[in-house]
């Protein structure tokens, strides 16, 4: 698989998603969706209802990224209602190795989250189990804020980490992607990359989807 892109739709037009999901359709490898809770992260979205309606508006896949509390009972039905991957935080789950079960079971990708205060290290039993680490960038909770730099070492552990499985395990990073910001991510080791702002603040959310797509594939090349 090479350099894949996730358009967050969080800061586009929350009331007419699925038109915002076909400005970008094409060009994108996924749809991130940012579902919030008020309880795991101090910010409120959409959940599984309006999920399950977007899904049978849109053909790209589904990257559902649950900042939810207890996605212990929450997460399958994500994966049910058909998205195409499923990524809950480790900071919020009762059970995770049960968790991630549920999801594949449920026939979605699993991913598993940390926040950027969160060691990597509660994920190295889970790693068997799933098919993506999300490295927040951010303090989850918001579209539009900064990068934070500080987590490129992060990013290249989790690839280690990805690489010692006998499995394709892909590293997601999520906030504050953009021209800017991409290339060090590519570079340190992350292979699928979420981009709100960057990407429906554009004059063309498409062709950016492309040139982020690009930049990646450049600074990843030995
Ligand atoms: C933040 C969300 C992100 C957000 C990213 O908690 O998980 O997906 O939409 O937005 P940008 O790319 O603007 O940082
Ligand atoms: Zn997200």
């Amino acid at each position: 698989m090479g350099m894949q892109i996730s358009p967050s739709v969080l800061n586009a037009n929350l009331a007419d998603l699925a038109a915002e999901v076909r400005r970008v359709g094409k060009a994108a490898d996924w749809i991130h969706l940012d579902v919030m809770d008020n309880h795991f992260v101090p910010n409120l979205t959409f959940g599984l209802p309006v999920v399950e309606s977007l899904l049978k508006q849109i053909d790209v896949p589904a990257d559902c990224h649950l900042m939810i509390a207890d996605p212990d009972r929450w997460a399958p039905g994500f994966a049910e209602a058909g998205a195409g991957s499923v990524t809950f935080h480790v900071e919020a789950a009762r059970r995770p190795l049960t968790v991630a079960k549920d999801i594949r079971a449920a026939g979605a990708r699993v991913g598993v989250g940390v926040k950027p205060g969160t060691d990597l290290s509660v994920i190295e039993a889970l790693i068997p189990s799933i098919d993506m680490i999300l490295v927040m960038t951010v303090e989850p909770g918001f579209g539009g804020q900064a990068f934070m730099a500080e987590l490129l070492p992060k990013i290249q552990r989790a690839r280690r980490m990805a690489d010692s499985a006998d499995v394709d395990i892909w590293v997601q990073v999520d906030g504050g992607i953009g021209p800017d910001t991409i290339e060090q991510c590519a570079a340190a080791g992350a292979d699928v990359f979420v981009a709100g702002s960057a990407v429906y603040r554009a004059a063309d959310p498409a062709l950016m989807v492309e040139q982020l797509r690009a930049s990646a594939e450049n600074a990843a090349r030995p």
